[in-house]
C-alpha cells in the first residue's frame, strides 16, 4: 500500500465516522424538537417547550426542553460541535489528499479545461472561501429584513457555482466541490453563528441576564439551512461511485435534479410530524418518482448513436466483432493503467485493482467496460489515451454480443 493510499484510507475512515456522528446527532435533535409534548398543566409555563420519553439501550430516557431561568445553569452542559468540526477538517484533508495531491489527476480534466495545478487549487480554495463570504454576508445583511431575497441569492449563487465547477474541473471533482462547498457553509453556520449564539445564551443564563431572542432566531435560521443541505450533500459525497451522473455531458443538470430531490424529500420529512401520511409520504414518493424519471430521461443515450447489436447480430450482413479487435483496443487504451504493472506514472498500481492483462480478466469486467467506456464514457480516465467513438462502439457491441472470446 502506498503512503498516499494509506492517507486516503485513514482520513476517509475518520471522515465517515465523524460525519455519521454529526449528521446523526443533528437528525436526532430535529426529531426530538418535533416530538416534544406539553402536558396540559404546563401548557402556559414560560420557557417550557415540552418533554418526551424514549426507550433505548436497555432503559428509559426522560427528556425535557426548556429555557433556563437566569442563574440556573447546570454544572455540566454537553455541547455538540466537535463532530461537525472533525467532519469538516477531515473532509478538507481528503480534498487535499485525493484532489490536490497526485498532480491533480482527479481534479483537472484537460477535455473540460486545460490548466496547471496551482491554478486549479487557487480556483478551488478561492471559490470555497468566496462562497462562504457571499452566503454569510447576504444573510447577515438581507436575512433579517428580506429572507426571501437572501434565499434566492444563495440558491442562484449555489447553482451558478455548481455549473461553473462543471466547466473548470473534471466531472467528479466538480460534484465533490459542490459537496465541500455545502459542508463548508454548514460548518461556517455552526461555528460563526450557531455556536456563538449558544455561547451568549449560556453566558446570559449564567450571569442572570435575559436572553436576546434575535440571536436565537438567527441561529435557528442557519440551522434550518443546514438541515436542508444535508441530503444534497450526502448525495454528492456518494457521487464518485456513480460515473453515470458526474460523467454525463449535462452533469450540472443531473446534479440540480438530485439536489432539488434531496432538499425536497428532506422538507417533507421535516413537516411530517403530526400530519397524516398522505400529506408527506405522497409528496416524498412523487418527488422520488419524478426525479428518478427525470434522471433516466436525462441520462438515456440516444439509440441512434448506438448501433444496436442484438439486432445487428441477427442481421447476417453485419460482422460479428472479433475478440482480437477488442483486445487490441483495450491494450492501446486501457492497459497503461489497468495492468499488473501500469506504465502510467499517475497510477503506480492498477486503479480499483482492475486489470485487463488476460482475456478472462477482460471478459470478467465486460459489463463495467461497456458502462464506463461506451455508455457514460468516463473511461479511459480523462480520456488520457485518446479513445475514439468507433472504439467505444466496438466495445459496446462486443459486450452486447455476449462478451465472447472468439
Ligand atoms: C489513465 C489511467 C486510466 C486508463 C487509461 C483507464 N482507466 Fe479505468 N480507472 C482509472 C481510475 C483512476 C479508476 C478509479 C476511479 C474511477 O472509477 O473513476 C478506474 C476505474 C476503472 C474501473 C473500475 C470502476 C468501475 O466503475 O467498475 C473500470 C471497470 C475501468 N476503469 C475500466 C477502464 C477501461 C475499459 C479502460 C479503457 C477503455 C480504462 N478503464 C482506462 C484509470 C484509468
Amino acid at each position: 500500500m502506498s503512503v498516499h493510499e494509506f492517507l486516503d484510507l485513514a482520513v476517509r475512515w475518520v471522515h465517515l465516522i465523524a460525519g455519521i456522528m454529526w449528521i446523526g446527532n443533528s437528525m436526532l435533535f430535529n426529531w426530538l424538537d418535533r416530538n416534544l409534548e406539553k402536558p396540559p398543566e404546563r401548557k402556559d409555563e414560560p420557557g417550557y417547550e415540552g418533554k418526551l420519553w424514549m426507550v433505548h439501550s436497555g432503559g428509559f430516557y426522560e427528556l425535557e426542553k426548556k429555557q433556563l431561568a437566569p442563574g440556573q445553569l447546570p454544572e455540566r452542559l454537553h455541547w455538540f460541535k466537535w463532530q461537525n468540526f472533525t467532519t469538516w477538517a477531515s473532509g478538507i484533508s481528503l480534498l487535499v489528499v485525493v484532489y490536490y495531491m497526485n498532480g491533480g489527476a482527479f481534479l483537472i480534466d484537460p477535455s473540460v479545461r486545460e490548466m496547471g495545478l496551482p491554478q486549479a487549487i487557487s480556483i478551488s480554495v478561492g471559490s470555497l472561501v468566496g462562497a462562504w463570504l457571499v452566503y454569510d454576508v447576504s444573510w447577515r445583511v438581507l436575512g433579517p429584513r428580506a429572507p426571501t431575497a437572501a434565499g434566492l441569492l444563495s440558491l442562484v449563487a449555489l447553482l451558478g457555482l455548481s455549473y461553473f465547477y462543471t466547466r473548470v474541473f473534471s466531472g467528479r471533482a466538480a460534484y465533490l466541490h459542490v459537496g465541500v462547498l455545502l459542508g463548508t457553509v454548514m460548518t461556517g453556520n455552526v461555528w460563526m453563528v450557531i455556536v456563538p449564539s449558544q455561547r451568549k445564551l449560556v453566558a446570559a443564563t449564567a450571569s442572570g441576564q435575559a436572553q436576546d431572542f434575535a440571536l436565537n432566531k438567527k441561529a435557528k435560521q442557519r440551522s434550518i439551512h443546514n438541515n436542508y443541505m444535508t441530503f444534497p450533500l450526502l448525495f454528492v459525497m456518494l457521487s464518485n461511485h456513480f460515473p453515470g451522473t458526474y460523467g454525463h455531458p449535462l452533469n450540472w443538470l443531473v446534479l440540480f435534479v438530485l439536489m432539488f430531490a434531496g432538499a425536497g424529500i428532506r422538507h417533507f420529512m421535516n413537516i411530517r410530524f403530526g400530519k397524516p401520511p398522505v400529506l408527506w409520504l405522497v409528496p416524498i414518493a412523487l418527488i422520488a418518482l419524478l426525479s428518478t424519471l427525470l434522471l433516466f430521461a436525462l441520462t438515456a443515450r440516444p439509440a441512434a448513436a448506438t448501433p444496436s447489436t442484438q439486432a445487428a447480430g441477427a442481421d447476417a450482413g453485419v460482422q460479428r466483432v472479433a475478440f482480437a479487435e477488442v483486445q487490441a483496443v483495450i491494450s492501446a487504451r486501457c492497459l497503461s493503467c489497468h495492468a499488473q504493472t501500469p506504465t502510467e506514472p499517475m497510477f503506480p498500481v492498477p486503479p480499483n485493482n482492475v486489470m485487463f492483462d488476460t482475456p478472462a480478466q477482460i471478459q470478467g469486467y465486460a459489463a463495467r467496460i461497456k458502462e464506463r467506456a461506451y455508455v457514460n464514457r468516463t473511461m479511459p480516465f480523462i480520456n488520457k489515451t485518446g479513445m475514439d467513438d468507433a472504439e467505444r462502439a466496438l466495445l459496446g457491441r462486443w459486450v452486447d454480443e455476449g462478451a465472447h472470446l472468439d
